[in-house]
């Protein structure tokens, strides 16, 4: 990959051990900027780091906000001021409602969403105190609409969306821009247990070069590829009540379940 100059010269990155993260971090070391590279397998992120020079691993367990606020400490201490903050740890639980779980649902939200909210709490004194500052968050277009299998990971990210509309309104004015990268399907070690098609899949490194086309912008969202976003943005248009029964007419869920 070339290096590209980037706006930023610190960059922290959560979920950064595999998939989408490890790319984003890849990319933006080789492009120049100093990277901290979280997620909980320091195992993984030390090997992250010896692939781009650039990189440092900051090992964290992003449901832990007293951990997540010292690793910012570490990282202003070493690199200094932290430009842009990509928070995009997640977890996936594929399940059918019939299996909702209380347990699951709460780890779901306690990574996807309270793990960038504890992250953004870290960030914000120091951004504010600068007047200067990038957050972006990994939502998914599974957060436009209730889809089948989503009862845990759905509400995460819808909940993620709704977070950065009401960030996006009140931070502009502190000088903190905020992005929600919303991503369809991404060949990583989480979907690898997908048992249903996944269309438009794109492998890691492209999803990686299509946020970094789009984020030094600085846009209020990234979402792709275009073909799915289309189509849900599409479903958006839709009621409610219109969206649950083409979803049950087109899926089949109209029909008795099997017991
Ligand atoms: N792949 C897709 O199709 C897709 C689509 C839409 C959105 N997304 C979103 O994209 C983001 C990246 O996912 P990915 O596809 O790249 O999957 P991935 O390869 O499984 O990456 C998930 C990352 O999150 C880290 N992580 C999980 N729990 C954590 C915790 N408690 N504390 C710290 N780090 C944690 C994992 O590292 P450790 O296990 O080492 O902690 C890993 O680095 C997620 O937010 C995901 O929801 C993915």
């Amino acid at each position: 990959m070339t290096a590209k100059s980037f706006p930023w010269k610190t960059a922290w990155i959560t979920g950064a051990s595999t998939g989408i993260g490890r790319e984003l971090a890849l990319d933006l070391a080789a492009g120049g900027v100093k990277v901290a590279a979280s997620a909980r397998s320091a195992d993984k992120l030390a090997e992250v780091a010896t692939m781009q020079p650039g990189i440092t691993a900051y090992p964290l367990d992003v449901t832990d906000p007293q951990a997540v606020a010292a690793v910012v400490e570490k990282i202003a201490q070493n690199f200094g001021d932290i430009d842009l903050a990509i928070l995009n740890a997640g977890t996936w639980h594929p399940t059918e409602a019939i299996d909702i779980d209380g347990e699951k649902a709460a780890q779901s939200m306690a990574v996807n969403y309270l793990g960038v909210v504890y992250g953004i709490e870290s960030l914000l004194p120091r951004m504010r105190q600068r007047g200067l500052g990038h957050i972006a968050m990994t939502g998914s277009v599974a957060a436009y609409r209730g889809l089948p299998k989503s009862c845990h990971y759905g509400p995460t990210k819808a909940a993620l969306n709704n977070l950065a509309e009401t960030l996006a309104i009140e931070l502009k004015r502190e000088g903190i821009s905020i992005t929600i990268i919303n991503p369809g399907f991404v060949d990583t070690p989480m979907t690898e247990v997908n048992d249903f098609p996944m269309p438009f899949l794109m492998t890691a490194e492209d999803a990686a070069r299509q946020i970094l086309k789009k984020l030094p912008r600085k846009p209020f969202e990234i979402a792709f590829p275009w073909q799915l976003v289309r189509q849900l943005k599409f479903a958006q248009l839709l009621t409610p009540a219109s969206h649950v029964r083409t979803m049950r007419r087109f899926l089949g869920f109209n029909n008795k379940p099997r017991k």
